[in-house]
């Protein structure tokens, strides 16, 4: 069964096809918009997706071409319903209804995040994992409960992981994305602990007041810049994994995996392989092209969720509001 998937939830226009019989993704490509002085404003967002989708639609058609295959020869087409910013998931949705259309193609509406995770079992094998999820806004600890529906374990209460390096690179003036620019200081570091405070509570964790202590602590400028990113990375993977290995004791789960951008964090990763190996679970990960915002991921959620496909396009409005716990 071949599928074409359509990312287009917020920066990323991404078409994955995946050959879905055989768990293969053949193609995967993307465009991302990127501002680094003012973020995502949305006027410039939608023109962006507008008059850069068809270059990634060309790269496809190519590539079926080069498979002696046309959009004609799709079996579904996926799109992401959301969550998202409405004026990229606008455009994802009338891209792939013009498609779905035009060839008479059946069409699905999936859940962003559930692709996020549904990929990484796809491609590690593994049946029921506990998830951290670490994008830029996200950081939350997912699994599915005793019903098989996803469900929100714990969260941060304030600010996600990706956002909270983000803001302290930019106030450090070190630059963005802030993740990858704190793993080098990191690594480059003394490795003198410093200490910042944090919050646990239950399954949840509270991220504003490490912030705002790191922000004091880097105006004092009494420390060391790169111990303060060491610190700040050892102080929120420690307190994330305190959570994670909280709820995979709950949950009784057996299998974990890191999903979103900050998984390509090292620190991050050994601390999770760690944390397993105590507890006799399995740990994987799987290429990061896959980890982050992607066609591919879409296209596979697409074939998990086919029985809900149809070739009446007036279905599946773009949902900007929905979770993991959503019905979608
Ligand atoms: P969201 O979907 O939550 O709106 P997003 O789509 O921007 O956010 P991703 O693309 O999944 O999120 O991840 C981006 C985030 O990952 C950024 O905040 C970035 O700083 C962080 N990140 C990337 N590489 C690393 C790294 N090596 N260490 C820590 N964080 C990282
Ligand atoms: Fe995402």
């Amino acid at each position: 069964m071949l599928v074409l998937g359509i990312e287009c939830t917020a920066h990323t226009f991404g078409i994955g096809i995946v050959d879905c019989k055989n768990k293969k993704v053949l193609f995967n490509e993307k465009n991302q918009y990127k501002d680094d002085e003012n973020g995502m404003e949305l006027r410039k967002l939608s023109e962006f997706h507008t008059s850069n989708f068809t270059e990634i639609l060309s790269k496809a058609k190519k590539f079926l071409e080069t498979k002696n295959k046309s959009f004609k020869d799709l079996d579904l087409i996926s799109f992401s319903q959301g969550p998202g910013i409405g004026n990229s998931l606008k455009i994802g949705s009338l891209v792939a209804k013009t498609i779905s259309k035009q060839y008479n193609i059946p069409l699905v509406g999936v859940n962003h995040i559930k692709a996020h995770l549904e990929i990484g079992k796809m491609l590690t094998g593994f049946t029921d994992p506990m998830f951290l999820y670490v994008s830029g806004v996200n950081t939350q600890i997912i699994a599915k409960d005793e019903f098989g529906k996803y469900k929100i374990y714990g969260e941060t209460e304030d600010i996600g992981l990706g956002n909270l390096f983000d803001s302290f690179s930019r106030q450090a003036g070190l630059g963005f994305p802030g993740g990858p620019i704190i793993e080098k200081l990191s690594n480059e570091s003394n490795k003198n602990y410093i200490e910042l405070p944090y919050a646990i509570k239950g399954m949840n964790i509270t991220l504003a007041g490490l912030y705002t202590n790191l922000q004091q602590k880097l105006d004092s400028k009494k420390f060391d810049l790169k111990d303060l990113c060491y610190s700040l990375q050892e102080t929120c993977f420690a307190v994330t994994m305190e959570v994670c290995e909280r709820a995979m004791a709950y949950t009784n789960k057996k299998e974990m995996l890191i999903v979103g951008g900050v998984a390509s964090n090292k620190r991050l990763t050994r601390m999770a392989k760690d944390m397993c190996g105590i507890r006799g679970a399995r740990y994987d990960s799987f290429e990061m092209q896959y980890a982050m915002d992607n066609g591919a991921m879409i296209a596979w959620q697409g074939f998990v969720d086919k029985e809900k496909s149809t070739t009446d396009i007036t279905k599946f409005p773009i949902a900007q509001y929905i979770n993991i716990e959503s019905d979608i």
